[in-house]
């Protein structure tokens, strides 16, 4: 019988998105212009499946070809084709080979890259009339695209009325009543029961956008981490080990989160050679693909401050200067610094519990406030609460936290930012206090703390009435008559000061 679905891009997330769709019951045919791949799929596929097998269970649902005609001959028409390949030029390969393959006007093809938004919006303008471009950005890394992603769809609604039923069998599920994730990572055995991390997001380039906002929240997030463990490590003194205890007992509370139990993960591994911890022979230079960059120029392009985002893409930019920092090592001075003494460490571990607490909410009104202006831009109506419902499980950045940003949007559907809501602007009331504390102790001590403390600055500069704007308009119109509005006129009503007049008059325009 013919396949239900066609799979092209057999790599790590393809392999095991296919796989997940086979567990849920589809018949899916993949193809990959590197053959080993497909190997590889059969051969899992295979081995997860025997056992089912002898127990009477599923036969494999997974079948492959050869070129993109025998794809087509073995699906299901109209053709509901799934893409998992590189961002960028290869997406439009795959899509012009389909076509040339005889790929029909009410064909859907679906992009899960990590494609920028933009080029969603142009592809489906591109391709209109002779496919549908759908695209689905995909969360979760490889064991989320195996049991459970977080999925974030958009385009043609009809597209979506086919793939909705798809996306709900394979995301990963939250249990409705507490909120937390129901895992389970058992081939042949999927989650059946739960809400399904995969909610409609709008029109073409909306889906990706959330996404791409997603994955600049995951780059801070993990900055501020990785900033708290500097902390601890250099002012504290602390053994990585350590410094994995106090993860796992922060992932006890509001903390709760993927990324700081992966964290305490590669803390307490030792490196099987050295016999060292893991973390001291990683060499520091963070890489990235792009997409946290992509959401620091989206910030700066709608005009809507995300500093901690664009912190954390400097301090990956930072980081790979190895060599120059080695220079700069031997020759610049930092403070002068007395060890701290052991009676502290707990006081100040609990400061920085708290930094990253507040400095979380403050990561998460930067994401929401840039999805929310560039939505009004775009003319897109996204829903908050649902966003952050689907990034509840499944997606890297999902946390406990992620119920409280739910319900906040919850009560008010239209908040203009999250620091505005009652449960967030009090606990940063509650527990800035340590913030502060953290953030100053971590600068006296000369460790840098790049997200934390533009958090903080964030918060601090969001909750003040007259920032110094005012002295700069006036610097503004000294040097370039750019005009002023007064607070004592209505503000469409611009004047100038003619600077070099030795009374100084101001002039009204
Ligand atoms: C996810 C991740 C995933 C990936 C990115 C970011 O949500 O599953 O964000 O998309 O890890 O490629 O990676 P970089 O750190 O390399 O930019």
């Amino acid at each position: 019988s013919l396949c239900d679905i066609g799979f092209i891009g057999a790599g790590v997330m393809g392999k095991n998105l296919i796989l997940n769709l086979a567990d849920n019951g589809y018949r899916v045919c993949a193809f990959d212009l590197d053959h080993s791949r497909l190997n590889t799929l059969l051969e899992q596929d295979a081995r997860e499946t025997q056992g089912e097998r002898e127990r009477g269970g599923r036969p494999s649902r997974v079948e492959t070809c050869n070129s993109y005609t025998e794809l087509l001959a073995k699906v299901k028409a109209p053709h509901l084709i799934i893409l998992s390949v590189p961002a960028g030029a290869p997406v439009d390969d795959v899509c012009n080979k389909l076509l040339d393959a005889g790929l029909k006007a009410d064909d859907i093809v679906v992009d899960t890259g990590n494609s920028l938004w933009t080029h969603s919006v142009e592809r489906a303008k591109r391709y209109e009339g002779k496919l549908i471009f759908f695209t689905t950005a995909v969360s979760g890394g490889e064991v989320g695209a195996r049991f459970g992603p977080s999925l974030m769809p958009s385009g043609d609604p009809y597209a979506w009325s086919r793939i909705e039923p798809v996306w709900h069998a394979i995301a990963a599920k939250v249990d409705a009543a507490s909120g937390q994730p129901i895992e389970r990572f058992e081939p042949g055995n999927p989650v059946k029961e739960g809400e399904p991390c995969a909610t409609y997001i709008g029109p073409i380039g909306s889906g990706h956008y959330v996404k791409m906002v997603h994955n600049g929240i995951e780059y801070a997030d993990m900055q501020m981490i990785c900033e708290a463990y500097h902390v601890m490590r250099s002012s504290l003194g602390m053994a990585p080990a350590d410094i994995a205890a106090v993860f796992r007992e922060w992932n006890r509370g509001p903390l709760n989160s993927y990324l700081i139990d992966i964290s305490a993960e590669v803390l307490s591994t030792t490196d099987a050679d050295t016999e060292q911890p893991l973390v001291d022979v990683i060499l520091d230079r963070a890489g990235q693909k792009g997409t946290g960059l992509w959401t620091a120029v989206s910030s700066l392009e709608v005009g809507c401050p995300a500093p901690s985002i664009a912190e954390a893409v400097y301090a990956r930019a930072l980081s790979t200067r190895k060599v120059l920092r080695t220079r700069a090592a031997q020759k610049l001075q930092g403070p002068a610094v007395a060890p701290m003494e052991p009676a502290r460490r707990a006081e100040a571990i609990a400061q920085l519990h708290d930094a990253l607490y507040c400095a979380k909410i403050c990561v998460y009104a930067q994401g929401f406030d840039l999805m929310k202006l560039a939505a009004r831009e775009q003319g897109w109506q996204l829903d908050f609460a649902g966003i952050a419902r689907i990034w509840r499980a499944g997606c890297i950045i999902r946390a406990v936290f992620l119920q409280s940003i739910s319900d906040a949007y919850e009560r008010d559907t239209r908040l203009s930012n999250l620091l505005l809501d009652d449960f967030f602007a009090g606990q940063i009331a509650e527990h800035q206090g340590n913030w502060r504390r953290a953030v100053a102790d971590a600068t006296i001590n000369g460790i840098p703390v790049p997200a934390l403390s533009s958090a903080l600055s964030y918060y601090d500069a969001f909750r003040t009435e007259s920032l110094p704007a005012n002295l700069l308009q006036g610097q503004r119109d000294f040097f370039g008559a750019h005009t002023f509005s007064r607070v004592d006129r209505p503000e469409q009503q611009k004047y100038h000061v003619e600077w070099s007049e030795p009374e100084r008059p101001v002039v009204g325009i």
